[in-house]
């Protein structure tokens, strides 16, 4: 039996239809259509597996293709402020971009859900993948890499502030003396930096959390040091063990250098699992999966990944006879190396790297997939796993069902809550506060 200390975090990254780019053309798939009937089931079913969070991403903007599931979305907190009155444990992460967002607004949304959930809520800090977003805010093209880190790293420094700006206890009140909250315990912030001027405090006590659990999921030199710098969850793709060990390495050594206990920055590859109760079953799922691959959804994916117009190329064609210089995204250049090295043809690279957006996939039995789950925990890849469900409902139902009872029989996974917040589950310190009196 491992001991407490040694139990894997899980995320549950939720995908309406599921991850696998064709998921939602499966028969099973979108049983409750485009609804949030459909969030609150996998919340629940999440809860029932004692998951530590559920996580919904964001973009501010359509995909432009057609053919695929993940252009539609809710706007992640009043997602989540919906699930919340429809769960009582489970971690609640959503994603908010400081590239197109005001700190302040951000701050109070986080904190109101972390109210509202009862301490359970989560920011993923992102500073937008998707270059359209900033077509819709104004701009012609996206802020560049260097500057919109540079404005991340401040916004959440000034989100910080104001979370602290109100103290534990100020809030007092004292009908009697006429006195609903202690001036002398909340505080103004007076933030003046190169991009934020922002005076506060915030228009809510201190929450419950003391501040939400800080998620960020940079993978670039710049997004790493700010995830190694402030976040306490940290998602990532990772494909290899050897690959998982050396950014597991590199974060924790970046933590340390920024002055913070490694052990509270968690970090998450996300897996995307196809579970069988036999061998073969699992085969199955994943064949028929890349058999309802549109060729215009597989060619828009890798367009989006390597930025360039790839969709009237011929997919049966060497992915190496393609036009493609002048790529700097680190998960880009990792799929042109493995195509090149193993010749593939523009389909099958579409086919094994892109589908699950690059994050490594597992085909086996639940006793296959805590295996390969367990090695990487212990062999200091991961301190988790973010669970990305090829296709939904049934990817969660299996992997609860079946994977995890398997990790709870082998001592690696909890039984059931211990706690309440999500830094109960993830192990994590309440946060003293800057200001408290
Ligand atoms: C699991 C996971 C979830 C992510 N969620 C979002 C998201 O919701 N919105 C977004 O704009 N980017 C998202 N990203 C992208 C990252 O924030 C980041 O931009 C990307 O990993 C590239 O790293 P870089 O920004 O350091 O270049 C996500 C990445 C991962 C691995």
């Amino acid at each position: 039996m491992g001991d407490a200390r040694r139990e894997m975090k899980l995320g549950m990254f939720f995908a309406p239809g599921g991850h696998h780019l064709a998921a939602w053309r499966h028969p099973d798939a979108y049983p409750a259509g485009f609804s949030l009937d459909s969030y609150v089931k996998a919340a629940r079913t999440a809860e029932r597996g004692c998951f530590d969070l559920l996580f919904v991403a964001d973009v501010f903007s359509l995909t432009p293709s057609a053919n695929r599931a993940d252009s539609f979305r809710f706007e992640p907190i009043t997602l989540l402020s919906a699930l919340a009155m429809a769960t009582s444990r489970i971690g609640l992460v959503g994603t908010a971009t400081t590239s197109f967002n005001e700190p302040y607004n951000v701050a109070r949304k986080f904190a109101s859900l972390d109210h509202i959930s009862g301490g359970r809520a989560g920011w993923n800090i992102v500073t937008s993948s998707s270059p359209i977003e900033a077509l819709n805010f104004g701009y012609d093209a996206h802020i560049e890499h260097a500057e919109r880190y540079a404005r991340a790293s401040e916004f959440v420094e000034v989100v910080r502030k104001l979370w602290d700006s109100c103290e534990d206890g100020a809030l007092v009140i004292d009908k009697p003396a006429g006195a609903f909250f202690d001036k002398n315990r909340v505080h103004q912030i007076d933030h003046k930096g190169t991009y934020y001027k922002v005076r506060g405090p915030l228009s809510l006590p201190r929450c419950p959390q003391g501040n939400p659990v800080l998620v960020q999921a940079g993978s670039s030199e710049a997004g790493m040091i700010l995830a190694a710098g402030v976040a306490e969850v940290i998602f990532t793709i990772q494909r290899t063990l050897e690959g998982a060990k050396d950014f597991y390495a590199g974060i924790k050594a970046k933590a340390v250098a920024a002055g913070r206990d490694p052990g509270h920055a968690l970090v998450m590859p996300g897996v995307l699992p196809y579970v069988g109760r036999t061998r073969q079953e699992a085969q199955d799922k994943h064949d028929l999966l890349l058999s309802l691959i549109h060729p215009e959804a597989g060619l828009s994916a890798l367009s989006k990944l390597m930025e360039v117009d790839l969709m009237s190329s011929d997919i049966e064609k060497p992915f190496a006879s393609l036009d493609i210089a002048g790529l700097t995204q680190t998960r880009a250049l990792g799929v042109v190396e493995t195509a090149r090295k193993e010749g593939l043809s523009i389909r099958e690279v579409y086919e094994r790297l892109v589908v699950s957006k690059g994050h490594r996939q597992i085909v086996g039995t639940a006793s296959d997939i805590a295996d390969i789950m367990q090695e990487w925990f212990e062999a200091s890849a991961c301190d988790g796993f973010n669970l990305m469900p090829p296709m939904m409902p049934n990817g969660l139902d299996d992997f609860v069902e079946l994977v995890i009872p398997e990790l709870q029989r082998r001592g690696i996974f909890r039984q059931s809550y211990r706690g309440n917040t999500l830094r109960d589950h993830l192990g994590l310190p309440r946060p003293a506060g800057r200001r408290q009196s």
